[in-house]
């Protein structure tokens, strides 16, 4: 009998410890993407993942022009050459201090993640929360902006990130679950 108590209480403190687990790990996918890319595997993290879904959309809608990478005078090019640009977003995110995991996505410009990333970052500094990129691109990896943000922002815990060019939602469930 006291045998039985002693494993009834082991797996009773262990089950509530799980279930204690469960409830207090949120997490959020958030993400910009200009033309659509980025947002459909954003949208399918979300779902692999149970999270909530946040558009980080900027106060002025990027046009076609403002994307031509081959003028370098527009809107794209003029906000990469600045390291210290910081487009404005529409900042309505509620809640922020409660997710301990976030998922951030974007395309890769210029080898690395939009300035609006930075926006997006320093408006909800993330201290001590676990942070993941995610990106689509034409074929650049996500090094880089891995490396730069982890060096830019300290105080978040970074994991590696990845570039999920036309990942399956079986991909990118694989890949969330890989991170764990
Ligand atoms: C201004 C600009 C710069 C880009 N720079 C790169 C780059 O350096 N490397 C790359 O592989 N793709 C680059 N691309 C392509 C995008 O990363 C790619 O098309 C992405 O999937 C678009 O995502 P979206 O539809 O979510 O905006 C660039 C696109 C734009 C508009």
């Amino acid at each position: 009998m006291k045998r039985f108590l002693i494993t009834f209480a082991a797996m009773t403190l262990v089950l509530t410890a799980c279930g204690q687990n469960k409830k207090e790990m949120k997490t959020l996918v958030a993400y910009f993407s200009a033309t659509g890319t980025t947002e459909a595997v954003a949208k399918d993290l979300a779902e692999v993942t149970g999270a909530t879904l946040y558009e980080i959309k900027p106060e002025v809608k990027y046009t076609a022009a403002d994307l031509d990478w081959r003028d370098k005078n527009s809107r794209s090019s003029v906000e990469m050459q600045d390291k210290n640009s910081r487009p404005a977003f529409v900042k309505d995110l509620k809640d922020a201090d409660s997710y301990d995991r976030i998922f951030i996505g974007f395309p890769v410009w210029w080898y690395t993640a939009p300035t609006i990333i930075n926006t997006f970052i320093e408006a909800y500094g993330f201290e001590g929360k676990t942070v993941i990129f995610f990106a689509t691109s034409g074929g650049s990896t996500i090094d880089k902006a891995n490396k730069d943000f982890a060096a830019a922002y300290p105080k978040i815990n970074w994991k590696a990130g990845k570039t999920l060019n036309g990942a399956s939602k079986s991909d990118i469930k694989a890949w969330a679950e890989g991170l764990k």
